[in-house]
Formats: structure tokens, C-alpha cells, sequence
């Protein structure tokens, strides 16, 4: 698949909808420079996890699979000033890249990135009966979403937004007898999304700079 007229669509809109931003940029780049894979969210996906979670009026934002906290910086410039985001990463050296990232972005005080594996974190917020969250970011291990969706759900209340990325993965999402972990992750996510009846949910194919891809919105009722 040709994907060159993808990525300059995709380079005209963010040049008419976005201005030039310092703070995101150090962050690609201080990110690339650490080694970690170019996978974060493309900036024009980056800027409407940001406006749904200023639709949404969130003052508490659930993050999962922060890499360098280029999403992270994204959607906690949605929060009040008295605003949380917890940022949830298995890996000790993406996590540091983050925390420099939010930092410089001068986003430390609203942003607390936690080490582990997510599953063991969701638990433990379920365990300690933490405030539910207004919004939240699926972004780690496309493998666990299922895990992910069960728990994130007792995190939430009516209202709550849950985004979920990646979902579409170039199309293998529609293979009924993938082998593929994350193709199989995703599609379980999908049943369990289906057989909510307290879950409203919608699925958008994107096409751009990080190719054939797409992510899911849901509202919990
Ligand atoms: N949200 C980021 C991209 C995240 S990439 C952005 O758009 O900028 C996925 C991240 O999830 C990686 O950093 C990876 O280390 C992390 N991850 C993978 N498995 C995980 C797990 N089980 N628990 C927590 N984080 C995990
Ligand atoms: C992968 C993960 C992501 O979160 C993403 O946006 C793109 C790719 C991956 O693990 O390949
Ligand atoms: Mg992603």
C-alpha cells in the first residue's frame, strides 16, 4: 500500500491546525534520541485525545502504556490546574524519558507516571477503591485489552470516556482466525464491548503518518 499521500495529507492538516510546539517536539525527539520506537500517537491524534477529554470536562485522566509521555503531555494539557492524570508503564526506561518529558512540559504537578505492569496497577486501584476517572487512554499491550476493559470499568462511572488505540492494526482486526496475540486481544475487546449493555462504543479506521490503523470510543452508562 502506498502510503506517501497519506503522510502529506497528514503534514497539511497539522501545519493548518496546529501550531508549532516546542515542548511536543522535545519530547519526539528526546524520545527518539533515548531509543524508545516511534509508536506514540500522531500529533493531529494527539490533539483530539485532547479535545474529547476537554469535551468530556475530565479532571481525572487514566492513561495506559505511556512511552514517552508524548499522549501523556497531549491529554494532561486538557486537565484543570488541580487536574490528575496517572500514567500507567512496565518499562523503568520509558517511564524516566516520560517523567523528563512532563517535566519540561511543566506538567509534573498534575502527571504521576507508574512503573509496573498495568494489570497489577489496575488491580491495586480496584483493591484501594481509588475516585473513578473521567477519561481513559488504552495504549499498552494490545494483547491485554480484555484485562484492561474489565478493570478499567471498575475504575469508571456513568459518563466516563474510554479510548482505546490502536484497534484496527492494518486490518488484521477482521481476521475471524488470526493467531496474532494482539489481533486476538483486540477482537475479545470487541466482544466484551459488544456484550455491554452499559457501554456505548464507536470504532474509527485512520489513515496517516502512522499508517492503517484506528481507535475506538466508548461511553460508560
Ligand atoms: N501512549 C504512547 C504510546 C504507548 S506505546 C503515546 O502515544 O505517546 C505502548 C507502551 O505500553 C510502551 O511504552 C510499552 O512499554 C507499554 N507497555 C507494554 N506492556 C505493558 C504492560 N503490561 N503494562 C504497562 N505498560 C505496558
Ligand atoms: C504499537 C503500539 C502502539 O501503541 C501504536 O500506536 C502502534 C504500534 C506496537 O506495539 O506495534
Ligand atoms: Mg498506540
Amino acid at each position: 500500500m502506498n502510503e506517501q499521500p497519506w503522510i502529506a495529507m497528514d503534514e497539511y492538516l497539522c501545519d493548518r491546525t496546529q501550531v508549532p510546539d516546542e515542548t511536543l517536539e522535545a519530547a519526539l525527539k528526546s524520545s527518539t534520541d533515548a531509543g524508545l520506537p516511534a509508536i506514540n500517537v500522531a500529533p493531529n491524534q494527539g490533539k483530539l485525545l485532547q479535545m474529547l477529554a476537554q469535551l468530556r470536562g475530565a479532571r481525572r485522566i487514566l492513561e495506559l502504556g505511556t512511552l514517552g509521555g508524548y499522549s501523556t503531555i497531549w491529554l494532561a494539557r486538557a486537565l484543570p490546574a488541580d487536574g490528575t492524570l496517572l500514567t500507567l508503564e512496565a518499562v523503568d526506561h520509558h517511564a524516566d524519558v516520560a517523567r523528563r518529558n512532563i517535566e519540561r512540559a511543566g506538567l509534573s504537578s498534575v502527571v504521576s507516571v507508574i512503573v509496573g505492569d498495568a494489570v497489577d496497577t489496575l488491580k491495586a486501584f480496584v483493591r484501594d477503591g481509588i475516585p473513578p476517572f473521567d477519561f481513559i487512554f488504552l495504549d499498552a499491550d494490545k494483547k491485554s485489552y480484555p484485562d484492561y476493559l474489565r478493570l478499567v470499568l471498575r475504575l469508571s462511572r456513568p459518563g466516563t470516556v474510554i479510548v482505546a488505540d490502536n484497534v484496527i492494526r492494518g486490518g488484521r482486526v477482521a481476521e475471524v482466525d488470526s493467531d496474532d496475540l494482539d489481533v486476538i486481544g483486540v477482537r475479545t475487546f470487541f466482544d466484551m464491548l459488544a456484550a455491554d449493555t452499559h457501554v456505548s462504543s464507536t470504532a474509527i479506521q485512520t489513515v496517516g503518518s502512522k499508517g492503517w490503523d484506528g481507535f475506538s470510543i466508548s461511553i460508560v452508562s
